[in-house]
Parts: structure tokens; sequence; C-alpha cells
């Protein structure tokens, strides 16, 4: 199929990209011309795993990059629309992108369009689309609207496109969602799969997707209630977290515990200073804005995101009492991406968390293996930059862990105490178990645990034996 995919973005430009990959002809348009150049010569631009090696595998066959808006919708059959819908200062969703695309598709098609909503949106901006047709002069034969949401997360976009969990399809007639089973069916069947260069299929992925066929409405809901969802789950176990601190218990075990219930399930339990990036918070301020607007209050949502606010401020008041003075206090940060896997810092807990500390004084080192260049045009030189992990904690006052990369749960402990001026730990991603920290020596402090705080005399004895 030839398919035009508007906006090349995170969903924009993974879409495209494994559409080529499973077999389509994909141009790929946005109005911002470096973004174009630099993608048609092979650059992917953020830092996902695949991305790289499918680009250069389609970037010069059938996956094209223009900023030819215009020319690229009069050619195409099929539009995915993937372009942003940020938050306003209300929550609500800003679709003035969408409706400026609805409204250039109107003006510009000839024969029959095949539009697919992709971006993250509010229940009926498929019915405001295919009024902006109309009103735009279309004849409701003439084109066709479907809600496709995109569940891929950031760290894992490609095989999470090519590997979903289910395909979401909201569509008014069997024609659109004809087509849209043709789009999707290498996936939906399994045979790309069997394809000798296929990108593998990660342990624990469907071998074949749930394919959900609904109406529009149900398919904007299913998105915004689906991450609705994980932020609430990731609240309420921060939430438990925090009684267990008070009460002595261990959130871990308490995780398991829960997780184990196959009817609650194991994942976005994990405790620590809270969820960030591009989706959650906007997801669940425009899903609170869209039921208020449709008359229905989901208080819910206002308590998941206080709570999620509250898990920083948390992790900063652990910090001073830690350190006892956070004024003039050396900090070794060991994470900038709002989770781990990712270059990406939009609303990262790391970078909100370190903003607070230099307001109260303090002097950041900071280590990212992926988003130091993202975080040097935000923070610049209020904070200074290490070449590894180890280099971020020579001589700092304590060690903060504040995103969840695979690598920071791998550091020799002996080494961290040895660089450290004193050996104090702060996690907040819950990424050490207290018994290894407690074996290094090293005073530690995360997320729903007991702190574990090496007694004076039993450092000093540590030291001694160290030395001996
Ligand atoms: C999220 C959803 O998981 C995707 O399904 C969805 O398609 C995407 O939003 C979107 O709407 O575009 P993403 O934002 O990439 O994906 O990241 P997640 O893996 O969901 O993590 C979000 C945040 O929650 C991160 O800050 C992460 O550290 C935090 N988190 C996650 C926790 O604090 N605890 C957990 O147990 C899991």
């Amino acid at each position: 199929m030839r398919i035009c995919v508007i906006g090349s973005g995170y969903v924009g430009l993974v879409a495209a990209t494994c559409l080529a990959e499973i077999g389509h002809e994909v141009v790929c348009v946005d109005s911002d011309l470096e973004k174009i150049a630099r993608l048609n010569e092979g650059q992917p631009l953020i830092h996902e795993e695949f991305l790289q090696e499918l680009l250069s595998r389609h970037h010069k066959g059938r996956l094209a990059f223009s900023p030819a808006v215009e020319a690229s919708i009069r050619d195409a059959h099929t539009i995915f629309i993937a372009v942003g819908t940020p938050c306003t200062p209300s929550g609500e969703a800003d679709l003035s992108y969408v409706e400026s695309v609805a409204r250039t598709i109107a003006q510009l098609s000839e024969g029959y369009k095949l539009i697919i909503e992709k971006s993250t949106v509010p229940v009926y901006t498929n019915d405001w689309i295919e009024r902006a047709m109309v009103m735009n002069g279309r004849d409701h034969n003439g084109f066709d609207v479907v809600s496709n949401p995109e569940f891929l997360r950031e760290g894992s976009a490609v095989t999470d496109f090519l590997y979903p969990d289910r395909i979401v399809v909201g569509s008014r007639n069997e024609r659109a969602a004809r087509s849209m089973r043709e789009i999707y069916k290498p996936i939906i069947d399994g045979t790309y799969e069997l394809q000798a260069s296929a990108v593998p299929r990660p342990e624990g992925s469907r071998q074949k997707p749930f394919y959900i066929e609904t109406t529009p409405q149900s398919a904007e809901l299913i998105k915004h209630a689906s991450n609705s969802f994980l932020a609430l789950k990731i609240s309420f176990i921060n939430a438990v977290a925090n009684i267990c601190e008070a009460v002595g218990a261990d959130v871990e075990h308490v995780r398991e515990g829960l997780g184990t219930d196959r009817r609650i399930g194991p994942d976005f339990l994990r405790a620590g200073i809270g969820y960030g990036g591009s989706c959650f918070p906007k997801d669940i301020a425009a899903f609170r804005a869209a039921a208020h607007a449709c008359g229905y209050e989901l208080c819910l949502l206002d308590q998941a995101r206080k709570i999620n606010e509250d898990q920083r401020f948390r992790f900063v008041k652990k910090i001073r009492k830690a350190l006892w003075t956070l004024k003039d206090k050396n900090l070794a940060v060991l994470g900038l991406a709002f989770k781990g896997g990712t270059d990406d810092i939009r609303q990262s807990p790391a970078i909100e968390i370190i903003q607070s500390l230099i307001a109260e004084g303090c002097k950041i080192i900071a280590y990212d293996p992926a988003a130091m260049q993202r975080t040097r045009a935000v923070l610049g030189s209020a904070i200074r930059y290490a070449t590894d992990s180890y280099d971020a904690m020579n001589g700092a006052d304590a060690l903060l862990i504040l995103t969840d990369w695979k690598e920071f749960g791998m550091l020799d402990l002996q080494k961290v105490k040895a660089c450290l001026r004193y050996p104090i730990v702060l996690d907040g991603r819950n990424v050490y178990k207290p018994s290894e920290m407690q074996k290094a020596g090293l005073n530690y402090y995360s997320v729903g645990r007991l702190p574990l705080e090496i007694s004076h005399s039993s450092a000093k004895r540590a030291s001694a034996l160290t030395q001996s």
C-alpha cells in the first residue's frame, strides 16, 4: 500500500519505519526541513533500539521523508495522522495540528482517502475530523476516518509496534475495516516474524496480537483509559510504598505479593520517584478534561497526579534527611532520562529533582548513558557532566540514582564506596537490594523500604577491616 504518515515525532517516525518494514511504500512528512534532511540521510534522531537498522534498510527504498506535505497528501490513498497533541494550560489536548491536517487533506483530496488517526486524542476527535472533511467540501463517500491508537513505549518502540499486545481499530464501516486489516496483515497473521530479516520477537511477547475492531469512540477511550490505568497503578504502588516506610514494611515484598495475583499482574508496580515522559502526565490531564467536558468528574486521576508529584518532593526530603543540610553539598546523579533505555527528558522526575536541589544550593555532577546532550540543552552549565558513572561520584558527598538504566544496577559497589566522600547512596528507583548495600558498607536510602544506616562504630570496623 502507498501510505503517507504526517508527523515525524516519536510515534510518526517509528510507525512510518515499521510500516515500511512490513512491506508498504511510505512517505513520512514533516514541515521541519532540518529534521527531514537528517532522516533522509538515515539518522534516526532518537535513541531507539532497531530504528537505525530499519532506517538504513529502507530509507533509500520503500521509506522516504519529505517536507512536501501537500504533494504527499495528494498522492496517498492512506494517510496516518501522527502530529503532536500537546497539553493546554487547562489540561485539554491541543488539537489544532490535527484540525489543520484534516483541513489540508479535505482541500487537497481528489480520490478516496483513508484517514487514520494515530495521535493520542480525546474521544470524539474522529467525529471532528469527519466534520472538518465535510465542512471543507468532501463527500461522505470519498473518505473514511479510522481511530487506531498506538501503544508503543519509548525504549522498545520498534518491537512494540511490530509485536504488539493488541491492535485497536475504531471504524464506522467495513470498507475502512478491511483496509486496516490489509495494512496490518503481516503483524496480525504472524508472517512478519517468519521473514529472514525480521526484527526478533521479544521474549514474553504475544505470538499474534489481539485484533480489536470497535467504534471510533471506544478506540479513542481505550488509549486514554490504558495510559491512565497504568499511571494509576504506579501511583497506587507509590502510595503503598509511603505506608511501607511508615510501618517498616518492604514495598518490594508487597509488590511481589500483589503482582503474583494474576488479576493484578506484576507490571507497572515499581515504586520510585514517579512517572514522567511525554505521555502519562499529558494524557491523564487530557482524559480528566475530556471526562469533565462530557459531565463526569474523574477525580481519581487528580489523586494519581498528586501522589506522583509528591513522590519527587518526598525524595528531596529524604536526601535532606540523609545529608543533614543541602547547601554546598556535591551530589553525584546517575540518570537524567524519564526512564531507562531512552534519551528523552521530557517531564523527567530526575530533572525536576535536580532543579530542586540546585535551588537548595547543591552542586550536581550527572551522568546518563543517552540523555546528556538533551539535558545540556535544558540545564546548560547549571550542572556538570561526567564521562561515566564513577567519574560522576568521584569525591561526591552522596550518590543519587534517578533513572532505572540497567547499568546503574550493576555498579561495583566497593568502587562506589571508594569514589564517594561519604558512603551514602539514595536510590530513587529501587535498583538495588538493601542486603547488597549492607555488604558493601554503604548507607542506603530507597523508596518504600526502611533506610539502611551503617552505625558509626560498624563503619569504623568495616574501614579497619578493609585496611587490614
Ligand atoms: C507509555 C505507555 O506505556 C505506552 O503504552 C504508550 O503508548 C505511551 O506511553 C504513549 O502514550 O505514547 P512511555 O511513556 O514510553 O509509554 O513509558 P512507560 O514505560 O510507560 O513509563 C512511563 C513512566 O512510568 C516512566 O517515567 C517510568 O519510569 C515510570 N514507571 C513505569 C514507574 O515509575 N514504575 C513502573 O512500574 C513503570
